[in-house]
């Protein structure tokens, strides 16, 4: 049997043509656009250009936002369901139960064509936000707002969560972020939905699988872990302390390092930017000091003392980020969901269309 790659590292599972990362020099690209230049348009476009294949053109985007923007409800009895859920755990496990159900009323649900499974993904990527803005205000015993058709994804989003519209400057960043979010090649929640479509099982199926698999500490969860981070160092003083004894302890420094990333992570320069922006708006640079003091320290811990290439990744500045728009640690890696089912959506049509299904070896060794 050939040699085994504990992690799967730099195994080459597929093909795609949704993504390419260069881990060296820190570029990421969404179907051959990279992400500086994709992180000034709407999610929509972005979205689109994932899930149809290319970026739309002015009549393309209004048909497509039309149908997305039909989709910002869930029925009544997909509401009740979210209401049974336990307010005591995270935005994710609310979130992978009410799809779970929200498939048990999709007209679509027994049919696996492609039209039919953009159908179903587009209704997913409208709904995501909407549950999860839903639990939020059901958690916290406040009346549910409606959608707003006018509003942006983003937008729309922190509106449903807090009752009032977001700043332009907050909205503007709402919308980087699912776009940020969006894609990252086979990142393991990725890998567990195109695992799971090779099976040809149906492309809800395939999404919660991602949902379960994104919300690991090791993965998306990290990002709810940076807000915990954040608020326990607590001051600007305290970072460098705290890194060290991560550091002595051996354990991980949350929003650190990367499996393809042996640079800085090009979303993580990005959000660095939005964090410091909204920082601004807020009149409060705490959170950013914080965060920034952390990094100086980690850059001397790993970098300088250690040779390690472990720098800052996409769920470091983006907790920063969610801080200020005051996103419940508890709501953030669903909120990371939000942007990421695009990508998924993407990566299990994609796997439908040229399929075998994935099932490697593993080496028997007796105990
Ligand atoms: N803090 C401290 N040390 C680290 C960190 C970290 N965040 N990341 C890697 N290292 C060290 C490891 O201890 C290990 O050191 P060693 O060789 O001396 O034993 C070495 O770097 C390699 O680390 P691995 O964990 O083997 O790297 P792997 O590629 O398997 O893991 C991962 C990548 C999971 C992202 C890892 O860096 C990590 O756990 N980071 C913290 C969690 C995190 O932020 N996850 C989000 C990643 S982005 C995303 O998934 C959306």
């Amino acid at each position: 049997m050939d040699e085994i790659r504990k992690g799967l590292e730099n195994v080459i599972a597929l093909e795609t043509s949704i993504a390419f990362i260069d881990g060296e020099q820190g570029i990421l690209k969404y179907r051959g656009h990279d992400i500086n230049d994709l992180s000034k348009l709407s999610y929509y476009e972005v979205s689109h250009l994932l899930v149809k294949g290319s970026l739309p053109d002015g009549r393309e985007l209004e048909d497509y936002s039309n149908e997305l923007k039909q989709e910002r409800f869930i029925p009544s009895d997909a509401m009740a369901v979210l209401s049974s859920c336990n307010f005591n755990i995270e935005a994710m496990d609310a979130l992978r139960t009410t799809i779970s159900y929200l498939s048990h009323c999709d007209s679509d649900m027994n049919g696996n064509s492609s039209e039919e499974n953009i159908r179903k993904g587009m209704r997913m990527i409208a709904k995501f936000p909407v549950i999860v803005a839903m639990f939020y205000r059901i958690k916290t015993g406040q009346e549910i707002v409606e959608a707003d058709t006018s509003m942006s994804h983003g937008a729309n989003f922190l509106y449903m969560l807090r009752g009032e519209r977001p700043s332009d400057l907050e909205a503007e960043i709402i919308e980087k972020d699912f776009i940020l979010s969006a894609e990252h090649e086979l990142n393991p929640s990725t890998f567990a939905s195109r695992l799971a479509t090779s099976t040809l099982t149906d492309i809800y199926s395939a999404i919660i699988a991602g949902v379960c698999t994104l919300k690991g500490p090791l993965h998306g969860g990290a990002r709810m872990a940076v807000m915990e981070m954040l608020d326990e160092v607590g001051s600007v003083e305290n970072a460098g302390l705290y890194v060290a004894d991560k550091v002595n302890l051996h354990e991980k420094l949350m929003g650190f390092g990367h499996r393809v990333y042996k640079t800085y992570d090009p979303r993580a320069r990005i959000y660095k930017e939005l964090a410091r922006q909204i920082a601004a708006e807020k009149g409060d640079l705490s959170w950013f000091e914080i965060a920034e003091s952390i990094e100086k320290a980690a850059f001397k811990e790993f970098v300088e003392n250690k040779g390690k290439t472990i720098y800052p990744n996409v769920d470091f500045y983006s907790a920063v980020v969610y801080k200020y728009l005051e996103i419940p640690p508890k709501l953030a890696t669903a909120v990371f969901a939000i942007g990421r089912i695009s990508g998924w959506i993407a990566h299990c049509l994609e796997q439908y269309s040229d399929n075998r299904v994935i099932r490697p070896r593993a080496k028997f060794v007796e105990i």
